[in-house]
């Protein structure tokens, strides 16, 4: 297979060439030893909508945030020692203010997304994580557990589960806002007609391809228990004449044929290898001569040390979703394309501080 790398040489998270792995000191080993406390004091800086409130209303005392947040003494008291020595707020005399980082993330809508991926991860990942160990000595998703229904993958149990089905849902529009300017950006779709989008969720990144390209039209494969959150988002776009939604299995049903290009979106993360394997030849079967797979989702680096944050998802990956993923590295995907067909892909690597990628491979023209 011939790879091309296209990388943005200001940004030293998509560098193709490996980064040297974190030198390990104290103050790192003890953050890790309190990491979870740590998040535990972001969400609550969320929940209780702290930072809100600060940027909001400017700099306040503490006796101020008290009665705003409705706290005792005490509970105000931990919540602003562990926020301003986190760095979330900061003390000026005896008034505190959010961080400016947080401030300007408000004033480029980013904060938001921010406050979403927190509730994804405390009202869903949390618990389940506990679980990572058995989930490695067992190489399944034994934090599955943790969420009450009989699938084996966390997907299908959301429809039992509202209020997560819609933390879920949230968090995933947000995760995929973040990074599909560079997905829409990336591909080129003037003159396709038409693209599948496997396991598109509520519609977010059909809905950003939709709009760039007019000529465009999509099918969203997805699980029937989650189309009706599918189709009001599409409702709601007021695409229902170009976006339709096609309830299924991915793994049981045949794939609408002809199309463009085929899109798996934050999907090639939840499988195994195998699986990923059979999707793309799935996909393969239903392009045109031609025609393109996309995989856009976090990429861990080929050499297995990072980036940071593709290593910390992927204990949510073994834990939780299904038996088997992870943040896989480019080489997994581009030796499962070369095992279900593709002669060829294309690395993009998408700049900031997530660590998401694009691979587009194309089927080969007789
Ligand atoms: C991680 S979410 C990604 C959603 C969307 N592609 C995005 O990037 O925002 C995975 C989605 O795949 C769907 N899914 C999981 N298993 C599926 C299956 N077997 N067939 C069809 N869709 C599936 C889930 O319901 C969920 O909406």
């Amino acid at each position: 297979m011939t790879t091309s790398v296209t990388t943005d040489p200001m940004d030293s998270t998509s560098s193709p060439v490996t980064p040297a792995a974190e030198v390990l000191d104290m103050d790192r080993l003890s953050f890790m030893l309190f990491g979870h406390a740590a998040f535990q004091y972001l969400n609550a800086a969320c929940e209780l909508k702290l930072l809100d409130l600060l940027m909001e209303r400017g700099a306040l005392t503490i006796e101020e945030i008290r009665e705003e947040l409705a706290l005792a003494e005490r509970a105000a008291d931990i919540l602003l020692l562990g926020s301003t020595a986190l760095g979330l707020t900061v003390k000026e005399s005896d008034r505190y203010s959010a961080a400016p980082l947080i401030s300007s993330l408000n004033a480029e809508g980013i904060w938001q997304k921010l406050k979403d991926t927190v509730a994804f991860e405390q009202h869903i990942v949390y618990e389940g994580q506990a679980d990572f160990v058995d989930s490695l000595r067992e190489n399944t998703n034994v934090g599955l557990r943790r969420i009450p229904g009989d699938h084996p993958d966390l997907y299908h149990r959301f429809s039992q589960h509202p209020h997560l089905e819609s933390v879920f849902y949230r968090y995933m529009r947000s995760w995929s806002q973040l990074a599909n300017e560079h997905l829409v950006a990336a591909l080129d779709l003037g003159n396709a007609t038409h693209l599948l989008d496997c396991g598109g969720g509520d519609a977010v990144n059909a809905i950003a391809l939709a709009q760039h390209n007019p000529g465009l039209e999509v099918t969203i494969l997805e699980i029937p228990a989650s189309a009706a959150v599918t189709e009001k988002k599409i409702a709601e776009a007021g695409l229902s004449d170009r976006i339709r939604v096609h309830p299924g299995d991915m793994f049981a049903e045949r794939f609408p044929s002809d199309n463009d290009c085929v899109l798996f979106a934050h999907q090639l993360v939840i499988w195994t290898p195998e699986e990923n394997t059979t999707l793309l030849r799935k996909a393969y079967k239903a392009l045109k001569p031609g025609g393109r797979v996309v995989i856009f989702n976090s990429m861990s680096n080929d050499a297995g040390d990072g980036p940071l944050i593709a290593a910390l998802d992927s204990v949510y990956f073994a834990a939780l979703p299904a038996e088997g993923g992870m943040i896989y590295p480019w080489r997994l995907y581009e030796q499962c394309l070369r095992d279900a067909g593709f002669s060829s892909a294309e690395r993009i690597a998408v700049p900031g501080w997530t660590p998401h990628g694009i691979i587009v491979a194309t089927k080969h023209v007789p």
